[in-house]
Parts: C-alpha cells; sequence; structure tokens
C-alpha cells in the first residue's frame, strides 16, 4: 500500500552501510565497526553513581509518566550548565525531550513549512536533512572551512532567500570534528539578526574537545533567538536511555515558538521518567568521568589522523572535536565514495560510512570513520585501510 513521498524520501546513510555488513558477517566474516557514533558500544559507560540513580528512580516507583516538560529538577540543572557557558535562562526555558532527535524533530515541526529553507553546515548529520524535508523544507548546505573550523560567511548570505527561516550549527560536528570558535558563532548570530533567522545549535559534543576550551552559542548568543539542542548520548555515555534537551534563549523573538512547541511535548505525553534521574546526576555527580573519555579520545584522535595523513591517497584534517575522522580520499579509483566505502567493506571487512550520507555538495568524495573502538582495534582497522589504498594504488 501507499507511503507518503515524505517518508519514503528518509535516508539515514549511517545505518544503511550497516546492512551490507550484516550480509557479510553472515557468511562467516569478521568485521571492523566504525560506523556507528555511539561510545556505550564501545565500552565507555556511564559511572555507577548514575546507573544507581537510575535504579533507585525505578525502585522509588518513579516509573509513571513525568511532566511533559520534563523534571523540574533536571531542567534547573540544565539551565544552570547552560548558563556557565553564557546563556541567562531559568528551569521554564528548558524542555527535556527523548534525545537530541526529538528535539530537532519538535523545533523543525514548529518552524518548517512547504518551500521553506533551512541552511545548514555542509556536511552536517543527515537526521537535519530528513526532519526539514519531512516537513517540506529544503534543506540548503553552506560551506565550511575543514583545516581552519569557520564557516563562510559570504557563502552564507549567498544562500539566504526570502524562504530561509533558519541557520542550523552543529559544534563540535559530526561527521567533521569541526568546532566554531568565539569569532565565527558572533558572525553567524550577526548574519541571523540581521535576516530574522532562527539559531538553531546542536552542542551535543559539547565537551568533547582536544585543543581548545569549548565555546558555545550561548556566548555570544545576547537576546538573538538562539535554540540550542544538546542531550545525555554523547558526553554521559547514556545514548539508549534517551535524554535530551532544548534550550531557548531569553529572546522576545522567541516568544511564538516557546508558546506553540510545547504543545509537541504534551501531545507525546512524556519522556523516559526515571532515565531524567540518572540524567541529574550526571551533571550533579562527580564528573571525572568525562575528562578520563576525553583524555582517552584523544589519544584515538590523534592516532587516527597521523596514520591517516601517512597513507597514499588519503589526506585528513584534524577534528577538533566529537568522536569522527573525515578523510578525504584523493584520486578514487572507484565511481563513488559509497563505492569506495562498500569495496573497502568487501575486501578488508572495515565498515566505514560515505562522505555523500551527509550531504553531497560537501560530503562527497570523504569517508566517515568513528574513533571510539580501542586502540588495539583501531590500528588493526587503520592496518587494513592502509592495505586497501596501497593495493588499488600499485
Ligand atoms: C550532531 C548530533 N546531534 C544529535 C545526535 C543524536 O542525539 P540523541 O541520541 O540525543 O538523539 C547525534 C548522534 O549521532 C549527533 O551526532
Amino acid at each position: 500500500m501507499k507511503v507518503s513521498k515524505k517518508v519514503s524520501g528518509v535516508e539515514y546513510a549511517i545505518r544503511d552501510v550497516v546492512s551490507a555488513a550484516k550480509d557479510l558477517e553472515k557468511q562467516g566474516k569478521t568485521i571492523d565497526y566504525l560506523n556507528i557514533g555511539d561510545p556505550v558500544q564501545y565500552g565507555f559507560h556511564p559511572p555507577e553513581n548514575v546507573k544507581k540513580a537510575y535504579i533507585d528512580a525505578i525502585k522509588k516507583d518513579q516509573n509513571y509518566y513525568s511532566a511533559s516538560e520534563g523534571i523540574q529538577e533536571l531542567r534547573s540543572a540544565i539551565a544552570e550548565k547552560e548558563n556557565s557557558k553564557g546563556l541567562s535562562i531559568g528551569a521554564d526555558d528548558v524542555l527535556i525531550t527523548n534525545g537530541v532527535s526529538e528535539g530537532l524533530d519538535m523545533v523543525m515541526s514548529s518552524i518548517v513549512e512547504e518551500g521553506d529553507e533551512v541552511l545548514l553546515p555542509g556536511p552536517y548529520y543527515p537526521p537535519y536533512a530528513s526532519y526539514i524535508r519531512l516537513r517540506g523544507g529544503i534543506p540548503v548546505e553552506f560551506s565550511v572551512d575543514l583545516e581552519n573550523s569557520t564557516p563562510d560567511i559570504a557563502d552564507i548570505k549567498s544562500k539566504i532567500t526570502s524562504k530561509t527561516v533558519a541557520i542550523c550549527l552543529i559544534s563540535p560536528n559530526n561527521p567533521t570534528g569541526a568546532v566554531f570558535d568565539e569569532s565565527s558563532l558572533k558572525q553567524l548570530i550577526d548574519v541571523a539578526n540581521e535576516n530574522n533567522l532562527y539559531i538553531i545549535c546542536d552542542e551535543i559534543y559539547d565537551q568533547i574537545v582536544f585543543d581548545k576550551k569549548f565555546v558555545g552559542i550561548g556566548k555570544v548568543a545576547g537576546n538573538s533567538p538562539v535554540i540550542i539542542l544538546n542531550g545525555f548520548s554523547k558526553v554521559h555515555l547514556m545514548s539508549g536511555w534517551r535524554v535530551g534537551y532544548i534550550a531557548f534563549n531569553n529572546s522576545p523573538q522567541l516568544d511564538s515558538i516557546r508558546e506553540h512547541l510545547p504543545k509537541l511535548a504534551r501531545v507525546r505525553i512524556s519522556t523516559n521518567h526515571p532515565a531524567q534521574y540518572a540524567a541529574l546526576e550526571s551533571l550533579r555527580g562527580p564528573q571525572e568521568y568525562i575528562s578520563e573519555f576525553v583524555t582517552e579520545l584523544k589519544k584515538h584522535r590523534d592516532l587516527v589522523v597521523s596514520r591517516l595523513n601517512s597513507m597514499p591517497g588519503i589526506s585528513c584534517s584534524n577534528p577538533k572535536g566529537a568522536f569522527y575522522a573525515f578523510p578525504k580520499i584523493e584520486n578514487n579509483p572507484f565511481k563513488s565514495d559509497k563505492e569506495f566505502v562498500l569495496n573497502l567493506l568487501k575486501s578488508k571487512g572495515v565498515l566505514a560510512v560515505h562522505g555523500s550520507g551527509f550531504g553531497t555538495k560537501y560530503g562527497s568524495g570523504y569517508f566517515r570513520l568513528v574513533f571510539l573502538p580501542n586502540m588495539k582495534i583501531l590500528n588493526s582497522a587503520l592496518d587494513k585501510i592502509e592495505d586497501f589504498v596501497s593495493g588499488y594504488k600499485s
């Protein structure tokens, strides 16, 4: 029977390549999975006090629907966190969601109508384009300099039309690891203000940065119409518990969305109630587990980038945050980056994601590797990639 064009058009490259890997596994091949951005699947776990908070909430019978906007204690703790990054908001400016994914869905549902355009950093995390298209909107990619981690402001300005409603930022970025600095963020705020656009900023990797202290959009937001998306899946190692949030800046331009978006929270009733207590504990309890995680990841980043750059026909800019490397395939002998990835999988059993899955305009010709696996697995996977690219070169 018929399904809507909108839903049949949804793509999610990160999971799409998995079916090819599963087929090979059925034939007895061992696969190195370097495709999923989930730290928990690679052995990084939430600390015991956080797990205990979840279990305690269950034992205390907090197993019923929570308030649709989320529990007040967690909303307060999140407001404090965002204020320490530069905003000036209260608990009522925070809405708890089933991960950033649901927050993104709610924001796009609230602002995008048929034919509206939304600017996205190219390449981008695929659900951004999917949620925009599901609402009949059009994702428009702008260019980002990966070497310097800077958005191309002139390119953004040239792509703003009467149909543009928002600029989305993802910093640190998936798939590139680019992190925008304060001056770039300020310029982006200025462009948004000049054109009466929402700024939607995804900071889910905010504490996973390797070289410089992180600066969030809150630091330069002033009273601009900034909406922050964030959550507990990456930094806080709680991907399967599905907790995220939307934080609204104190801006009169956000009055309408603040009135209407919470209705979407009410129609879906509530998020996971006991998991919200775990999220609260992850903010209020000891924070060392985060620095330990990031220190380990930095070693992985350094290894992966230096090894990739020593391979023939591969070049890789240094990801400044998150846990992805996004190498460029110079002189690809295959007909596309997707073919490169599928051949790498078939011949060496290493699963990466093709760059064009993150937007064809700026992602084509690249592939994405997750550097979450331990150093031994990473080294072995890199040996296989090196063999692969050296083999087709000779
Ligand atoms: C930039 C970005 N935003 C959001 C998500 C999904 O977050 P959540 O698990 O909170 O839905 C991801 C996951 O990979 C991501 O990379």
